[in-house]
């Protein structure tokens, strides 16, 4: 079947806005009542440590993920680039899980590392939106994350949907792993619930993006900074950013921030800084005025707590619903996508099929 722009301006566009409902149709092949149920069995307990391999938007996937199994499962994980685990050698234990993580399914890089490690690894998962893929038909299990077919080569809908699968899957091993009771869980469950609608309200803040994207526009370097899993958000929204719209933007540590790119702070650097009430706030706003006290120009985004408490000579802040900080990086996707977007709209790039970016990229 014809894929439709349905009446939005790309496919970029389309797909964002598809989030809400994508999202729900991911959640709903795993959420039984109060519990999370995957829909193949692995058994987490079972293994002692995770190697993720990706490229792309899917490895920043894999790095917000790691923190979930780490904190939610208590379980180790290792992320790596797939163009580097392929030739590195890096032993396998036979306890160890390899999961690789890819939207086409078909990236030469990330199926090469999957060759790689089979047979070393207790077993080859993948999250996949192609279930038909090579790297699906390779696993000894594969996680589809039903996202429909993205045409954008910036990935959006399926960003979001490999955060949702990923993070069930570290729910499940929670659970399975004894540090997650049944109370915790059907905790995260509700809160599960309620995402969809949360990525449906987090998209009506598309005009006040707009309004940003035509300051950001401007701008020859962007930098972005977050703390914890908003770290790893903070480089999806420098390589969204950089994809479509052509600025050269770079996503730091916030407690990086003293160790480097503050010598590039002055009074024309945009800093976004990705930063909800969680328990990390008070030291990602430290790390902020230290770019505001050298003249940085912030674009804060947080939730209304965190605009109540830290807005106060700040250039711009963009409010965003609150959440839960589990479940923060799926809503702060959003942000990233629409400052790109709109950042890209504005300078008339072309938003769906940037220069020299394939959707998929099968040669190595
Ligand atoms: C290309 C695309 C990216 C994508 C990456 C990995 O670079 O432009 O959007 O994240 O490949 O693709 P995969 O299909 O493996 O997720």
């Amino acid at each position: 079947t014809r894929i439709e722009k349905a009446g939005h301006r790309h496919f970029m566009a389309k797909e964002i806005h598809e989030q809400p409902q994508t999202l729900s149709d991911v959640l709903n092949t795993y959420i039984d009542g109060a519990r999370v149920k995957l829909p193949t069995d692995y058994d987490f307990a079972a293994t002692d440590r995770i190697q993720m391999v990706a490229c792309g938007t899917a490895h920043i996937a894999c790095t917000v993920a790691k923190y979930w199994f780490e904190a939610l499962a208590r379980l180790p994980v290792d992320v790596d680039i797939a163009s580097e685990y392929r030739y590195r050698e890096g032993p396998v234990g036979p306890d160890t899980t390899a999961l690789f993580v890819s939207q086409s399914g078909e990236t030469a890089d990330t199926l090469a590392a999957l060759r790689y490690a089979k047979g070393q690894a207790r077993a080859i998962l993948s999250v996949v939106n192609v279930p038909e893929s090579s790297i699906a038909r390779e696993s000894d299990i594969a996680f589809p994350i039903h996202a429909g077919v993205e045409v954008g080569v910036a990935s959006t809908k399926a960003f979001v949907n490999q955060l949702a699968m990923l993070l069930a899957l570290a729910v499940a091993a929670g659970v399975q792993r004894g540090k997650i009771d049944a109370a915790r869980e059907a905790e995260l469950v509700a809160g599960l619930k309620l995402l969809p609608g949360i990525m449906a309200q987090a998209l009506t803040i598309e005009d006040r993006c707009e309004a940003l994207a035509s300051k950001l526009a401007e701008a020859t370097d962007i930098l972005f900074l977050g703390r914890g899993p908003m770290y790893p958000m903070a480089h999806e929204g420098a390589l969204k950013l950089k994809e479509i719209s052509y600025i050269h933007a770079e996503a730091y540590a916030s407690g990086e921030l003293k160790h480097g790119p503050i010598a590039l702070v002055d009074r024309t650097l945009p800093v976004v800084v990705f930063a909800p009430m969680d328990p990390l706030f008070n030291k990602t706003v430290s790390n902020m005025q230290e770019v505001m006290a050298r003249e940085g120009r912030v674009l804060l985004v947080t939730d209304s707590d965190g605009a109540a408490q830290a807005s106060d000579g700040v250039w711009e802040v963009l409010v965003m619903p609150t959440v839960d900080p589990v479940f923060a990086p799926l809503v702060y996707a959003v942000p990233a996508q629409l400052l790109a977007y709109h950042t890209a709209v504005h300078k008339g790039t072309d938003v769906d099929q940037p220069r020299n970016l394939a959707k998929s990229v099968t040669v190595e």
